[in-house]
């Protein structure tokens, strides 16, 4: 079922001094700021070779990462994101084995305009997993 590691999230306080150190000192390239109000967050991609960071800095007053940022001040790895060909499958397939899935359990559009899906952090080795159909 699981396929590709699509981006691995890291939050960090400040997006400025994000890009900075991936595009200035790692060198990489990196797509411009994306806001995302309905997931309370703005978003940068890091483009690697095999892979994508992506970088999420808090958006609004509800923002799903600013409980993280509090316990993690200067930043961190806040999810991994794992590739699937059909994502209620995967959610029914999860739940079936008694995963927890976040929110109403419907798939949101994510930062690809692609259907997305969070998984409780306890019921995946104590990692924030995001589940993307592609
Ligand atoms: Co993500």
């Amino acid at each position: 079922m699981i396929g590709r590691l699509n981006h691995v999230a890291i939050a960090v306080p400040d997006m400025a001094s994000g890009v900075k150190i991936y595009a200035g000192a790692l060198g990489a390239k990196v797509t411009p700021p994306q806001a995302l109000p309905e997931h309370g967050v703005t978003v940068v991609f890091v483009e690697l070779p095999n892979t994508k960071i992506e970088l999420l800095e808090p958006l609004g007053e509800n923002s799903p990462i600013a409980a993280y940022l509090e316990r993690n001040p200067s930043g961190g790895i806040h999810h991994l994101c794992y590739e699937v060909d059909d994502i209620l499958a995967a959610r029914d397939q999860l739940k079936a084995q008694g995963a927890r899935v976040l929110g109403d359990g419907q798939p949101k559009i994510g930062a690809h305009g692609k259907p997305v899906l969070f998984l409780h952090p306890k019921d995946f080795c104590g990692t924030l997993t995001e589940l993307e159909q592609v």
